[in-house]
């Protein structure tokens, strides 16, 4: 049997890892508002429309920072549409998705949900056909304590007390030319630094996310992060990326090679940051926050992302296997292995929209790229340690990559170790050696695995693609032992001696 050895010291942190990492993203888009988390019809609502069946299976993913309003939506987003007497509030087309927007569900509606929810509200200002006024407006209407024309009309809107958002983006995707407004790296910046300077007067405590380049292949990759962030450095706190990745010729090796591509794009964009921070003499490093991540590929084109005027249309409904919730462990896997310079990163999304819940009227399913969340939601605390991985490789078409992907969360006295098993046939032995501390005792561990890549999860139907409970380690004198099929990642938290 093959045998892949994980070696770590207690004293190699990397850094504390950021909450904020196991974050999510909600936009008004297809279903994901609108009949996901607020669904007055349902039988699963409450009183003010929030459905929670949802919102208890979203619980389970303890999503920590949570993006809101857009995505793409934004870019087009009056936010004065979505607050006062919901009779009053207009129905306006959303160009972005083509969809009719009802402005039901706006800035309070979220923030009542994000209070319940333990969310931290990560929102999104509109730099595409909005002004930095209308930005610095929204956020005293959002945290001014009153006696300002902005933030007394939060009061009167019934929301006597501040909401106290701290964490904002400048935009979304500014770089992509699909973007409402989109511009030229430079426009883009002078238009940044004056939201952010005036933001930043009207709260010095905000801290606000920089539009960096949204895609690899973009012809701008870099170069606009590059000019972007020499413009602003001083005024801004993180510089966005994100990345959606796809099986699309049907390779499952190379795909399962993808995580490789995503520690590539940090390393990059960081080493942008380390180059604009020495070139301006700044003792402040701008960090990352991953803001948009996910397998999407199925879903992404003709009736899947134009809404033809409707409401709540069914867009980016992608349907996820096996092999994406292998994917997407090795997202956070990458996360937690560069604790230094992610800060944030937000899942894109969390309902109906590539998601890891889909309903359908009142019945609700959950996607296979759920549980690897659930997984290492149970394990978000700790320092992440700098894994060391020696094992055989697998060679596929793009990336020769490690067979075992892993990272792992001291906390105290608590080890927790995150292993995929990329191979489609090899079972394999994985050691894991923490420099002569001892592994003592198993407190809790899961797997997600199966036999067929393309298993996934129906409506009505028992899970087959899920997490069970895993129980077969061996300790060999201080050293975990854990035997990975083919497939599978697994999810494991060890006291230590
Ligand atoms: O998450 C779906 C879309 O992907 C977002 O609206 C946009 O920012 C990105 O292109």
């Amino acid at each position: 049997m093959k045998q892949t050895t994980v070696f770590l010291h207690p004293d190699f942190i990397i850094d504390q890892v950021d909450p904020r990492v196991f974050g999510g993203f909600l936009e008004h888009l297809g279903r994901a508002v609108y009949e996901g988390v607020y669904h007055p019809e349902s039988s699963h609502a409450d009183a003010r429309g929030f459905r929670y069946d949802v919102l208890n299976a979203l619980k389970r993913l303890k999503f920590t920072a949570m993006r809101y309003p857009g995505g793409n939506f934004v870019s087009g987003y009056d936010w004065l549409d979505g607050v006062g007497p919901r009779e009053l509030r207009p129905t306006k087309i959303d160009l972005a998705w083509q969809s009719s927007e009802p402005n039901q569900f706006g800035t309070n509606e979220f923030m009542e949900m994000a209070r319940e929810m333990d969310w931290t509200p990560m929102m999104a200002v509109n730099l595409g056909t909005g002004t930095p006024a209308e930005a610095r407006n929204w956020l005293e209407y959002c945290n001014g304590k009153g006696g300002s024309y902005w933030s007394d009309l939060r009061r009167s809107h019934g929301y006597e007390e501040p909401h106290d958002i701290k964490l904002w983006c400048l935009g979304n995707e500014m770089d992509g030319p699909w973007q409402i407004g989109h511009v030229p790296a430079r426009d883009y910046a002078v238009r940044a630094q004056q939201t952010a300077r005036l933001m930043k007067m009207c709260d010095p405590d905000v801290e606000l996310v920089l539009c960096g380049s949204c895609a690899t292949n973009l012809p701008t990759y870099m170069q606009w992060d590059r000019e972007v962030l020499e413009y602003c450095y001083r005024d801004v706190d993180y510089l966005s990326l994100h990345c959606y990745v796809g099986n699309e010729s049907d390779d499952t090796e190379d795909f399962l090679n993808c995580g490789l591509a995503v520690d590539q794009q940090i390393e990059e964009l960081d080493a942008v940051c380390a180059f604009v921070q020495a070139k301006t003499r700044s003792k402040k490093r701008v960090k990352l926050s991953f803001d948009e991540w996910n397998v999407w590929y199925r879903a992404r084109q003709g009736d899947h992302v134009d809404g033809r005027g409707k409401f709540a249309p069914p867009l980016l409904e992608e349907v996820y296997n096996l092999e994406d919730a292998l994917v997407v462990a090795q997202f956070l896997n990458s996360f937690i292995r560069h604790a230094d310079s992610v800060k944030i990163a937000n899942l894109a999304q969390i309902v109906n929209v590539i998601a890891p819940i889909l309903t359908q009227g009142d019945e609700m399913v959950l996607q296979s790229i759920f549980y690897p969340i659930e997984m290492f939601a149970s394990r978000q605390n700790g320092v992440s340690l700098r894994p060391t991985v020696q094992g055989p490789k697998i060679e596929s078409k793009s990336h020769t990559a490690p067979q075992i992907d892993a990272s792992a969360i001291l906390n105290g006295r608590e080890l927790s170790v995150f292993l995929v098993n990329r191979s489609t046939t090899e079972t394999t032995d994985v050691r894991v050696d923490l420099a002569g501390r001892r592994i003592a005792s198993r407190l809790s561990a899961e797997i997600v695995t199966g036999s067929d890549p393309k298993a996934f999860n129906e409506f009505g139907k028992d899970p087959v693609v899920c997490s069970v409970p895993y129980s077969d380690e061996c300790f060999d004198n201080g050293t975990l032992i854990v035997q990975l099929p083919p497939l599978s990642f697994y999810a494991g938290s060890f006291s230590i001696a």
